[in-house]
Parts: C-alpha cells; structure tokens; sequence
C-alpha cells in the first residue's frame, strides 16, 4: 500500500498529492471571479455610457461581450466543480482500501473505529466536491473584490471593509458556538449506530424474549443525545446564517446609500453607484456561503481528525519478507497470553509441538481459552510473551495473504461470506471447481451441498444465515480444506453436528489421515473441543 504507517497526516498528505488539481480549481476561480464582474460592470457602462450617449449599437455590443463573458463563467464554474468531484472520487477510493483494512485491524484489537473510517471517508468526500468547498476558493477574492471597491470610490471601500470584518466576525462566532457540539454530536451519532448494529445482529433474541423496549430506549438515549447536540449546532448555525443574511443585504443598502450620497454630491455616477453594490455583494458571498456550510467543513474536519489517528496506529504485523511454504512443524513455545491489557493471564507458558501429520485435540471446560488458543495458532492474536513458530517462522508476522494459503481456519462461531456456496469454499478467491469440490468431498460436505437448492451455487445470505448451523460449520469445513493447507485449526468443528455431521467430519479427519498420514484425532468427541489437526508434508 502507499500509504506508509508513521505519519500523522494521511489525510493532508493525500490532498497534498492533488495539489496540481487543487491549483487548477484556484486557476479557474480567478477566472470564474473576475469574470463574475461581468455583470456589475455591464450595469455601470448601460448606465453612464448607454444612457448618456443613447447609443443603440454600443448596447448590442456591450450586451454581446457580457453574455460571452457569462458563457465562459458558466463553462469554467462547471468545469472546476468537475475537477473537484473528480479529485473527491479518487480521494475516496485512493484511501478507501487503507481505511477498509485499518478498520479490519481495528476490529482484531478490539477498538471500536472500525467501519465508521468508510463513513468518514465519504463525509470529507462529500465535503471536497459541496459549496463550502468552492467557498474556500473564492474567500482568497473577497480582499481583491475590496480593491476594486476602493478604486472606484474609498467611501465604499469603507463600507466594503467594515462589512467584510463584520461578516468574519460573525464567522468566528459560528465556529465558536458550534465547534463542540459538532464534535461531540459526531461521536454520539457514532456510539448510537454501533448499538443500533449490535441490535440488528441480535434480532432473534431481542424479538423473542421481548427486548424490544428496554434495547431500543438504550438506543434512543444515545441517539437522542447525538440529536439534541446536532440540533443545538443546527440552531446556532442557522441563526448566524440569517444574521449573516441579513448584514449582507444591509451592507448592500449601505453601499447604495453611501453611492447615492456620493451621486447627489457629484462624486460618483449612477451606474457607479450600483456596481458597487453588486460588487460588493459578491465579494461578500463567499463568506456568507462558508457559514452556510460550516457544519460540513467542521464534521469533515473531524473525520479528518479520525481517520488521521487511525492511520497513525503501529500496524498489528510488521511488513516481512516472503517464506517459502512450510513444511508442517508446528512449535509453541511458553505462551503466555490474557486477551486484553486489563485482563488476568489466561495462559500461562503453554508449549508443545505438533510434527507433519500429527493431529492434536485439546480439551478444557467453557472459558478455559481454547478459542483463545486457537486464535494464536493462526496468529491473528498476539501473545504477551512467548511465540507461535510454523516451521520456525513466528506465524503472528506472517504475511497474511501467504500464510493464509497454508493454512485452514474453521472459528467456533461459523460466519460465511455472502455469496455462493462455491465462492465461500473457493475463499471468495479464485479455485477451481475441482478443488471446491475436492475441499467439499473431505470435508464430508459434497452430497449436503448437492441437496441444497442449486447446488453449489446455492447463496448462503449474510453471514451464511440462509443455512443451519451444522451446514454452515460443514462448509466452513470445507473451506477451511481448500487446497489442502499445511495447518488446520479448527475451533470445536463438531459444535452444530448431528450424528451424521459427527460421522462425517470424522471421516473428514480420517481422510486427511489416508491423503497426509495423519494419526487419529485423540479424544475428538464433546462439545469442548479445540482441535488443531496438522497433515503431513506433501513433499
Ligand atoms: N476479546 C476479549 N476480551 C476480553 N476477554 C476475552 C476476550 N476474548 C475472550 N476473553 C475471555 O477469555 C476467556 C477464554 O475465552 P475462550 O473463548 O478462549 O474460551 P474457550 O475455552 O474457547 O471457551 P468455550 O468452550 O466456551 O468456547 C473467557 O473468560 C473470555 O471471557
Ligand atoms: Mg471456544
């Protein structure tokens, strides 16, 4: 991936690389800014020049060149809006792979902040290609539109400067009243949508044993409090919005008022009168634009904020080199392990070894850390002190993608992956269909996979939720055997069998036994099983 893990502003650095786009938009914001000029100066020539020399001709003729100005206005607004939606696109998809994995990894350390980094990627996508975005463009013209004020008349420009501090002032204060409450609204909202997804995946339980009520008030406090917060910022923000509103109009009524004056004393003309109003309410806009969306540009700021933090996080396994396949030698070496840093010591100094063609089953009672176990086997956990060595190389620094190819996982809660049948054996990778269906028939899984409705290309639903229990453990099965890998860790793989799905994996096993030599399982009956099953080397 490109992006290396030791800096703390991904985000800024991934802008960074746009930066020849983010010239190009303020290359046609000048455009677009000078040529927004058009029409205040089109009214000061119709007014002083047209009026005074009552010339049809030159009317045409100014007419003309403004539409032509405003054409090229159009085109170069539209194309800049373009560049930046273009520029927010691959932002989003540059980082989306990073973020998709860092939240993965979030997930494997417990940390909450894990498919929220998507959402907030979105969020500063959607910032990067909305109208607070093009405001920040334009801002840089306010001071250039002043000058132009200030040549045509210095009382004016007064006027256009005062209003300018005005409107900035009122900026800050927008930043000021709803800063927090956008912060802290974003994380509640975050707090309340992972409730809401934990409800969903307990749905069953909730419905049958009439949860409804207390769950979803649990819910609703959260939410509610994400809501009130939202709301208070929405309430402030739109309060100084239409103060801002107002001061822009009455800035505009000053600038006339100041222009008439300047008529009636001779020092100005009508059309200059107007012009500068017009002018000055342009100069003006932006400001007006950027505390219509401030909201945006702050929540995209903290998502910024996030992503960043995220991204700063040491990577659980460091970057390796390539190993070539092992053998089979399995080594444990003084594990000791407790499952989160607060936790007691679930292990203490676990060591065994497991050769080529060996099978271990290891008992205990519920809590006893046989998942546990299991977990550091195939590395996605880390010991506190000890290691886990597959033919001397530490599997928790092994290069997922490879290490993965040798080894097959079956976890004690079977979860498919939403598709087929055959994708979910195949790994959602690519394998043929004679190894899908070699993986199914040791897995004893072959003819329960014919029975189902298509066959193999029967879809599983979401986490396999279209099957039972004992199917989805004998396609995990399955999976866990494609292309025979070198290490099989399979977390209580009798849990959902029935007789036959008992006879079955044990066939399973002995047909590993005939294929790798394996020695029999010891003791692979009852619910409590851990079972680390070890084929021998097909060298
Ligand atoms: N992520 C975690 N954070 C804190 N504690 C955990 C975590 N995962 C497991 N534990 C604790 O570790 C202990 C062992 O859990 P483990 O799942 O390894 O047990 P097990 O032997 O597989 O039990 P069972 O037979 O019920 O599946 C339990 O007491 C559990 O509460
Ligand atoms: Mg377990």
């Amino acid at each position: 991936m490109a992006i290396p893990s030791h800096r703390s502003s991904a985000i800024q650095d991934t802008l960074l690389r746009c930066r020849r786009q983010f010239l190009a938009v303020g290359l046609f914001s000048l455009c677009v800014n000078v040529l927004m000029l058009t029409s205040s100066l089109y009214m000061m020539q119709v007014y002083d020049r047209v009026l005074a020399s009552g010339s049809t001709e030159t009317l045409v003729l100014l007419t003309v060149i403004a539409l032509g100005a405003l054409g090229v206005m159009a085109a170069l607004d539209a194309v800049r809006s373009r560049v930046l939606g273009r520029l927010g696109t691959w932002f989003e998809a540059h980082l989306a792979p990073e973020a998709l994995s860092r939240g993965l990894e979030a997930a494997l350390s417990d940390l909450p902040y894990r498919a929220e980094a998507l959402r907030d990627l979105g969020l500063i996508r959607t910032c990067l290609t909305g109208p607070g975005m093009l405001a920040l463009f334009d801002a840089p013209w306010v001071p250039v539109y002043i000058a132009a004020i200030y040549l045509i008349h210095p009382m004016l420009g007064h006027v256009a400067v005062a209003g300018a501090l005005l409107l900035f002032a009122l900026a800050r204060l927008n930043e000021a009243l709803t800063q927090r409450q956008i912060r802290t609204a974003g994380e509640r909202a975050m707090a309340a949508a992972r409730t809401a997804e934990a409800l969903m995946r307990n749905a069953e339980v909730i419905d049958a044993m009439g949860l409804h009520n207390s769950l979803t008030a649990h819910w609703q406090q959260q939410n509610h409090q994400a809501l009130r917060l939202q709301e208070q910022a929405v309430e402030r923000g739109s309060l100084i919005s239409a103060i801002t509103k107002a001061v822009r109009q009455a800035l505009q009524m000053a600038a006339l008022a100041v222009g008439a004056a300047l008529v009636i004393q001779h020092e100005a003309t009508a059309g200059v009168m107007i012009g500068a109003s017009i002018i000055l309410s342009r100069a003006l806009a932006p400001v007006e634009m950027a505390i219509g969306s401030w909201r945006n540009l702050v929540q995209s700021r903290e998502a910024a904020r996030r992503l960043n933090a995220l991204f700063d996080r040491s990577r659980i396994r460091p970057e390796t080199l390539a190993l070539p396949k092992p053998r089979g030698h399995l080594s444990v070496e003084g594990l000791v392990y407790a499952p989160s840093p607060t936790a007691p010591l679930l292990l203490r100094g676990v060591s065994f070894t497991v050769q080529p063609g060996e099978a271990l089953a290891v008992l205990g009672p519920s809590g006893a850390g046989k998942s546990s176990l299991a977990r550091l086997l195939i590395g996605t956990r880390r010991p506190r002190a000890g290691c886990v060595r597959l033919d001397g190389a530490d599997v928790a620094n092994w290069e997922r993608g490879e290490f993965g190819q040798h080894v097959g996982y079956l976890p004690q809660e079977v979860a498919l992956f939403d598709g087929t049948v055959a994708e979910n054996i195949a790994r959602l990778g690519a394998a043929s269909a004679a190894e899908i269906v070699d993986a199914a028939q040791i897995a004893g899984a072959h003819e329960l996979i014919l029975r189902l409705p298509q066959g193999y290309e029967t879809r599983v639903g979401e986490q396999g939720g279209l099957l039972s229990g004992g199917q989805r453990q004998r396609i995990g099965l399955a999976r866990a055997l494609l292309r025979r890998p070198r290490l099989i860790v399979l977390d209580e793989p009798n849990a959902n069998l029935d007789a036959e799905g008992e006879a079955a994996l044990n066939q399973a096993i002995a047909a590993m036994k005939r294929t790798a030599s394996l020695r029999p399982t010891a003791g692979a009956a009852g619910p409590q099983i851990a079972q680390i099953v070890q084929p021998l080397s097909q060298e």
